[in-house]
Formats: structure tokens, C-alpha cells, sequence
């Protein structure tokens, strides 16, 4: 008999997305020739990203940015990304946002380029029927003091759309608790809490940084796997992580596909949740994280519900929304 439903139309939740990160290359080009910018060192012959290793990519992301010079650009960029999830089928986003990268940490400029990336979340909910809310995310690599100049901005805008705090960037850098003051911070304004961690450092990281940011979520966490005690006292927490299969396989932060952990996590009761990271620049896109699912662990229907529902429930919205979504 013909299957009523097929996994492939259940609505996807994304969690992990970083605005910039979701770029198509096409559109950055597309920007530095409208700007006479040359960027040809970041791209390949093909027209993707050209980088080699994590710290690379970091830079080339940078690079990247160069182009996204005021609102207006957000604004299209939002609306391109917004786009090109919904055609993979999601139907609620969290897109990681960078103060640095929109107005260099200045509290005014910060308000018209999040003016304009909300307008593109309203005008894409209409089109494309995907919800976005934004996270107001520190660079790591750039030292706690831009860090607070970023949860400064997040305190003054924090709201109905922008309703997370983030931390990412070169996590080798520092330790969690240099980034205390900024999460207090928006802690006390009502945002939420997530931080990347245990993509690049061991257990530690992911304990110092529970311990010190209070986060409710982790980006990545995977590295937590190798501390069963730490990956029970998550799941005890009802910490979700946000993991980023396809990435953490091209970046090399696991060796390959059917070594990734995601299962193991899954299976000790840790609320888990699948997203693409960074799309264009590991080559993946959120229908190619479940397609890579179902061939290596032969994840189906069920596994993908849960994923979905484990998504709503950690998504930083309210209740409203979430019924809305759901
Ligand atoms: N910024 C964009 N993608 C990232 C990742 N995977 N880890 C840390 N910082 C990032
Ligand atoms: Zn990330």
C-alpha cells in the first residue's frame, strides 16, 4: 500500500543558523560586483566558498561579511536565507545575528539593521510561511569587551523578535565564564540562552560553560560524549543541544558521518535537535541533515517527528508562536 506520509513533508525546526553562515555564495558575489568589491580569493572555480580548516572558514566568513555593508543588505540577505529554508521544508527558525557585523557593536545602528532584518522576517512569513526569530550572538574571537558591547545590544532590542543571546565564534579562545557579565546581562533583560560549546573543546568546555553562562541550549555539544556523566547531568537539565551533523563532518569536528554521536545522545535521553549551521559553506542544506539520517542511522518517521517536536519545544518563542508553528 502507497504510505499516507512520507518523513519528507514533516515540518522542519531549525535552531542553529547563522545569518551571515547562510549566505548563498551567488548573493555574495552578486554584492561585491554591485559594489566593485573583489572578493575572488574567498570563492572557487565552481562558485563555492573557498577555505581549508575551521580557523580558515572563520576568516573567509569575515571576508564574506565585507559585503553586507548596511540594513539594506540584511534586509535581502534575510529575505534570500528565508527563502531557501522554506523551500527545504522549515517552517520555524533561529538565525544567529551579529551586532559586530551589523553596525560594529553601536546600540543605534544595531537598531536599523535588526528594523530591517525584521521586516524581511515579516515580509517572508507572509511569502514563504516560515517564522524567524533572531540571536543576538557574541564573536568569541573577538575578546568579552566587544562581547559586551554585543549583549548591550541585545538588552536595548530584546523582544518579541530578537529573543535569544549567543555566543559562537573560535571556541578555543578563552574560557565560558569570560562571557559571564554579558550573559547576566541578557539573562536580566528576558532573553534566552544558548552557546556554542563541545564542538572544538572537550567536556570541560560544555561543563564551564553550563556552569557559568546558565545556558538552556548548546550549539554543538557533541564532544560532551566523551564525559557520560556530563551527557547524563544534560539530559537531567533538559539542556537541548543544537547539533549540526553535516557541519561537525566537514569541518572534521567528527571523522565521518556514521562516527557522529548524534545517536548515542539521543539514545541517553538528551533533548537533541538537527540544523545546518552554516549551509552553503558545508555544502548541506536541511533536507540533505535528514536524507544523511536516514541512510547512516536509518532514522524514519518517528525520529523525525520527535526531532521536529524537540525543536518547538527548545525554540526561544512563546507559546503563541509555537502553537502558531505547530
Ligand atoms: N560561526 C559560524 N559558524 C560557526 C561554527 N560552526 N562554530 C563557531 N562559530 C561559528
Ligand atoms: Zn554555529
Amino acid at each position: 500500500t502507497e504510505p499516507t506520509s512520507d518523513w519528507r513533508d514533516i515540518p522542519k525546526v531549525e535552531l542553529h543558523l547563522h545569518l551571515e553562515g547562510a549566505a548563498p555564495p551567488a548573493f555574495i558575489r552578486g554584492l561585491a560586483a554591485e559594489k566593485g568589491m573583489d572578493l575572488s580569493a574567498i570563492f572557487r572555480p565552481d562558485g563555492g566558498y573557498r577555505y581549508e580548516g575551521f580557523e580558515h572558514f572563520l576568516q573567509v566568513y569575515e571576508a564574506a561579511c565585507q559585503v553586507l555593508t548596511g540594513p539594506e543588505e540584511f534586509r535581502r540577505l534575510t529575505l534570500a536565507v528565508l527563502e531557501e529554508s522554506a523551500s527545504q521544508g522549515v517552517v520555524y527558525t533561529e538565525a544567529f545575528l551579529s551586532p559586530e557585523f551589523c553596525g560594529g557593536g553601536d546600540v543605534g545602528a544595531w537598531r536599523e539593521y535588526l528594523a530591517a532584518i525584521q521586516d524581511a522576517a515579516m515580509q517572508a512569513e507572509r511569502d514563504f510561511g516560515i517564522t524567524l526569530r533572531g540571536c543576538a550572538t557574541i564573536i568569541r574571537h573577538l575578546g568579552p569587551d566587544k562581547g559586551r558591547d554585543t549583549a548591550r545590544c541585545a538588552v536595548e532590542t530584546a523582544g518579541d523578535f530578537l529573543t535569544g543571546f549567543g555566543l559562537a565564534g573560535a571556541e578555543m579562545m578563552g574560557r565560558p565564564g569570560d562571557y559571564a557579565w554579558s550573559f547576566d546581562a541578557a539573562r536580566e533583560a528576558g532573553l534566552r540562552l544558548t552557546a556554542h560549546a563541545g564542538e572544538w573543546g572537550g567536556p570541560d568546555m560544555v561543563a564551564d560553560t553550563i556552569r557559568d553562562l546558565k545556558v538552556e541550549r548548546i550549539g554543538h555539544g557533541i564532544n560532551a560524549i566523551r564525559d557520560l556523566a556530563l551527557v547524563d547531568d544534560i539530559a537531567e537539565k533538559g539542556i537541548v543541544l543544537e547539533v549540526c551533523p553535516g557541519s561537525n563532518v566537514f569541518l572534521g569536528a567528527v571523522p565521518s558521518w556514521k562516527d557522529h554521536p548524534l545517536p548515542k545522545l539521543m539514545a541517553r535521553g538528551v533533548k537533541c535537535t538537527v540544523s545546518t549551521d552554516d549551509p552553503p559553506f558545508f555544502h548541506t542544506t536541511m533536507s540533505n541533515e535528514y536524507d544523511m539520517l536516514e541512510q547512516v542511522f536509518d532514522f524514519g518517521e518517528s525520529e523525525f517527528r520527535h526531532l521536529a517536536e524537540t525543536g518547538l519545544a527548545g525554540a526561544f518563542c512563546d507559546e503563541a508562536t509555537r502553537e502558531r508553528v505547530r
